[in-house]
């Protein structure tokens, strides 16, 4: 079991230093090395964190022990800020997806920027899921994987937007089993349909904030 009172809960409102930075960056790179985000320069994730960290619509969660971040989350206030707030990065992303031949990857995000990956939904989550809390990325370091850590940063991500009464969904998506698994069986989530991706559609999740 693990001791909850040893880990320092944070959302990371002030400028990350270098060390911080370099710590989220294996996370990304080592954890979530599926995302589209794991596929850009380091140069690009950190311009990215930098924008994260700013918005008022996006933010960066952290978990540390004895100052080392052992996991991190982002969330959007709705999913379209994963795409607005990032205009100023979207030719660097472009450039940097397209010199890598990252064809597939560009063809998922032209279908979410048109929206056509929703079409499988019902019209119902359509709307939820344009207008909820997005749990954009979340993970933890493998070395602390299964041991509760994930459970415990989630349920304190949610508790903290719980504060604000007018939530009430958190949206997340994966195509990855053992994630279902955790979101369903550790934190209460319970899918509502599929987005279109390629080569293999993502689960869409939504967790009932009332
Ligand atoms: C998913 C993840 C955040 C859960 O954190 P955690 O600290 O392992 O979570 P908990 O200990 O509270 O719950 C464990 C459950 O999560 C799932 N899980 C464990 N390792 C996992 C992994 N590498 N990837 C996905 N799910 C995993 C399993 O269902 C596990 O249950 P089990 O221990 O009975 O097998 C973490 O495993 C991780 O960082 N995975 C890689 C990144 C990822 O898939 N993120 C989610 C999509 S963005």
């Amino acid at each position: 079991m693990i001791d909850e009172n040893k880990f320092e809960f944070k959302e990371i409102k002030d400028e990350l230093s270098d060390f911080n930075k370099k710590e989220i960056l294996d996370l990304i790179r080592g954890e979530t090395n599926q995302s589209i985000l794991a596929q850009l320069s380091d140069k690009i994730i950190f311009d990215y964190l930098n924008i994260v960290q700013r918005s008022n619509f996006l933010k960066l969660f952290v978990l540390q022990l004895d100052n080392e971040i052992l996991a991190y989350a982002i969330t959007a206030k709705e999913p379209k800020y994963l795409i607005t707030e990032f205009n100023n990065l979207k030719i660097k992303i472009f450039l940097s997806l397209f010199t890598k031949l990252k064809v597939i990857t560009l063809f998922n995000i032209l279908l979410s920027v048109l929206k056509l990956d929703l079409i499988l939904l019902k019209k119902n989550n359509v709307k939820k899921v344009n207008e909820s809390l997005n749990l954009n990325l979340i993970a933890v370091t493998k070395k602390l994987q299964s041991k509760g850590i994930g459970s415990l940063f989630l349920k304190k991500i949610i508790s903290k937007y719980k504060e604000d009464k007018k939530i009430n969904y958190t949206i997340c998506e994966t195509y990855d089993h053992r994630a279902l698994k955790f979101y369903i069986d550790k934190c209460g989530f319970k899918i509502i349909g599929k987005k279109i991706r390629i080569p293999r559609n993502l689960f869409v999740l939504e967790y009932d904030m009332r």
